[in-house]
């Protein structure tokens, strides 16, 4: 199948340059017009994604209005048209006005055709990128509030997280620093019928550990100095709704008991308290920490971990899910642009590339902290690669034979490749350099789609 060309309408008067500028750009699909009148009528019907206009169009050669009159009603009615204007040597101060008006670029009279090339390809490319990162902007996923992501893996969590939610199950989520492990606890307590009471969340490796048995179960007045009124704990406080424990591999053992305790008859007592408190909670707990590494070491009790593990949930590193890098990106640079008021259009190419081989120790946190900062260094209209400050390097690669090892990089390079083109074939397969039909037999070969 043959391509359809690009296609630029050149709106010029001047049969003689409409011819000359036709010629030089055999490569596209040349539409032309001659007055405003027929240039607005051809960018309705045509949709052209960059223009080339002659400021000097009539009646006013001289003057420009009409072809600046040209130029607003183009950007008003197409904004992301890349406009180039046409103007002489005499007429600088038009062609600054232009580009103040949002013209892309000017190209100056006399005719070169070199130039022009020049110019017309850039902005054909950064047309190209800009309705890219728009298609990926529209292509989130979004399988729970406030997660992103369309990786095999996590997107089966998510349908776990939905099925298991409504349940009393206690969940363990285990996971690195910044996978989402508070988000899915979130997502559990929002999807359950408990979603209308409280989610009291409690990081038992923030508090000290004097601190945390009477944060938990609470304290009766006067149960020791300093405790001048009867205080509810958090398990107290979050009756009826979703009890949160995280880093609860940093539990002391002593609390680990007190807790086993509760999970199992259901109440508590209070620091100074006599009287049994029923207390109904839904438990999900998170650490990022290897249990059954401190069960063997004596420091976490396996009664408990059993206890925890009606339902355990393991997240994927950002590393390890594909092509979830890139839409991360753009998901935080749309939502930190938005709030910073900074109109920023996307990523580079070298900008998603080195998003794309970052190897995210510090996962979607990370992300989301670079971007952000990222957002606020650069000087637009694109990211670049140092506005992230990341070093281009390569991943470690896991020692698998060999057959395994291609395989699973085609498999991550046609996952990664669909992900930078918003999931266009055409396009995904001129980045990886195969033909499109050569993809699609890969794509069946690998299970994709
Ligand atoms: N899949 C995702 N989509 C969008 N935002 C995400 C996703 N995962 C995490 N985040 C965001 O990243 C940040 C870190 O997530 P979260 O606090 O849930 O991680 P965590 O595993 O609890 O990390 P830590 O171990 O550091 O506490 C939060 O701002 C969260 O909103
Ligand atoms: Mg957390």
């Amino acid at each position: 199948m043959s391509e359809k060309k690009p296609s630029i309408l050149v709106i010029e008067d001047d049969p003689g340059l409409q011819k000359q500028i036709k010629w030089s750009l055999d490569q596209y699909e040349v539409l032309t017009a001659a007055t405003r009148e027929e240039a607005i009528s051809q960018l309705r019907r045509q949709e052209p994604a960059v223009v080339l206009l002659d400021l000097g169009l009539p009646p006013d050669p001289d003057g420009a209005t009409e072809g600046l009159a040209a130029l607003e009603q183009i950007l008003s009615l197409a904004p992301n048209t890349k406009v180039i204007v046409i103007t002489g040597n005499q007429d600088r101060s038009n062609a600054v006005k232009a580009i103040g008006m949002g013209a892309f670029d000017f190209f100056l009279k006399p005719f070169d055709a070199d130039v022009l090339a020049i110019i017309v390809g850039r902005a054909f490319h950064v047309y190209d990128l800009e309705v890219d990162n728009l298609r990926l902007r529209s292509a989130h996923s979004s399988p729970l509030e406030g997660l992103i992501t369309n990786d095999g893996a996590m997107l089966n969590i998510c349908r776990m997280i939905e099925k298991v939610a409504p349940s009393n199950a206690t969940v363990l989520l285990l996971g690195e620093s910044g996978t989402g492990k508070e988000v899915l606890a979130r997502a559990v307590h929002g999807l359950s019928p408990r979603a209308d009471k409280r989610f009291v969340a409690i990081n038992c490796a923030a508090i000290p550990e004097n601190l945390l048995e009477s944060e938990l179960f609470g304290y009766e007045k006067g149960a020791f100095t300093g405790a001048s009124k009867t205080t509810p704990g958090k398990i107290e406080v979050a009756n009826q709704g979703t009890l949160f424990l995280d880093e609860i591999g940093d539990l002391p053992l002593p609390l680990q008991a007190k807790l086993l305790r509760f999970l199992q008859e259901r109440v508590i007592e209070r620091l100074g308290g006599r009287t049994e408190i029923p207390v109904d909670v839904r438990v999900v707990c998170a650490t990022h920490q290897d249990l059954p590494n401190m069960i063997s070491d004596g420091r976490f009790r396996e009664d408990l971990y059993y206890r925890l593990t009606e339902i355990t949930i393991a997240i994927p590193p950002l590393r390890e899910r594909h092509g979830d890098a890139v839409l991360l990106a753009q998901a935080f640079l749309e939502r930190h642009a938005k709030e910073q008021n900074r109109n920023l259009k996307g990523f580079t190419p070298e900008a998603l590339k080195a998003l794309d081989l970052h190897s995210w120790p510090g996962n979607v946190r990370e992300m989301e902290n670079l971007i952000k900062r990222a957002v606020i260094m650069s000087d637009g209209p694109m990211v670049n690669a140092d506005d992230l400050g990341l070093k281009l390097k390569t991943r470690d690669e896991e020692p698998l034979n060999l057959r395994q090892v291609r395989d699973e990089a085609e498999r991550q390079a046609v996952i990664r490749a669909l992900a930078r083109t918003g999931d266009n074939v055409a396009q995904a397969s001129e980045l990886l350099g195969i033909s499109r039909p050569t993809l699609y037999d890969l794509m069946s070969k690998l299970g994709l789609k």
